[in-house]
């Protein structure tokens, strides 16, 4: 992809799943990479799996804690000109059982995480004339899917916070929502048996779930100056899921 040598990228949960692929892409570009994550042990082996990353602990829902990391990677990389908002988690609950707390937490990480790492990042690219910033948004954001309310609300306002952002700071800043739907991660295999996973393979029109790789190659053609007349946009990919 055109022009992401030399970026100084930051992609949250870029140790696992989606973001390691991410993470990786970029690095491959030749961009500088630094990854937030909460996974100790992710985070402590990142430098030997990813070689190139610069891996932090960092939990994006804590306003405070997102704030120090960004400044420390300041120091690493001298600035950041893309900013993938990546983290994300889920609780797969029937509606009737979720629990206050289930639905904090999910909001808290998927939808206030994003908007802390996306503010500090986007103060930094205003102020140094541009940038880009891409959010994992998620099919879950574009229709009903069962036993998942509060991750679906979350990933619903991450679409329209990432509009909002898109109108507000264009054209120094890109902003750009992305969809996956169903992608083969650490996360997804956690909630599978083999019987399931067949199950939802035969739902999806290309037969089978994304790869992370795959959903990578959109973030770097969406930060890259091939991308350049991408903000605002809300881009699913997702085999034909949501077809
Ligand atoms: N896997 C899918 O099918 C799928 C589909 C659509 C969207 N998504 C979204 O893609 C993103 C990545 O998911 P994945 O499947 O790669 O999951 P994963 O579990 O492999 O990775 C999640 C990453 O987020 C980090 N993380 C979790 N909570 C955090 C917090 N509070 N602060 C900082 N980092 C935190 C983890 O440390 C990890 O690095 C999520 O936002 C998820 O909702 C996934």
């Amino acid at each position: 992809m055109e022009g992401l040598t030399g970026k100084r990228v930051v992609v949250t949960g870029g140790t696992s799943g989606i973001g390691e692929a991410t993470s990786r892409r970029f690095l491959d570009e030749g961009a500088r990479v630094a990854a937030l994550a909460v996974g100790e042990d992710e985070v402590a082996t990142a430098a030997e799996r990813i070689p190139g990353i610069d891996a932090l602990l960092c939990n994006v829902a804590d306003a405070a804690a997102v704030a120090d990391a960004f400044a420390r990677i300041d120091q690493l990389l001298g600035g950041v000109d893309v900013l993938v908002a990546n983290a994300g988690i889920s609780i797969r609950k029937p509606f009737l059982e979720i629990e206050a707390t289930d639905w904090q937490r999910v909001l808290d990480v998927n939808l206030t995480g994003v908007f802390h790492c996306a503010q500090q990042a986007a103060r930094r690219m205003v102020a140094a004339g541009g940038g880009v910033i891409l959010m994992t948004a998620s099919t879950n954001g574009l229709t009903g899917h069962e036993y998942y309310a509060d991750y679906n609300a979350s990933k619903a306002g991450v679409i329209l916070l990432a509009r909002t952002m898109a109108r507000e700071l264009a054209p120094a800043v890109r902003v750009n929502a992305v969809c996956p739907g169903y992608v083969l991660t650490p996360m997804q295999k956690a909630e599978y048996t083999p019987e399931m996973l067949e199950q939802v393979n035969a739902t999806i029109p290309l037969g089978r779930h994304a790869r992370p790789d795959e959903i990578a190659a959109l973030y770097a053609f969406l930060a890259s100056d091939e991308g350049a007349y991408f903000t605002g946009a809300v881009i699913s990919i997702d085999g034909g899921e949501t077809a």
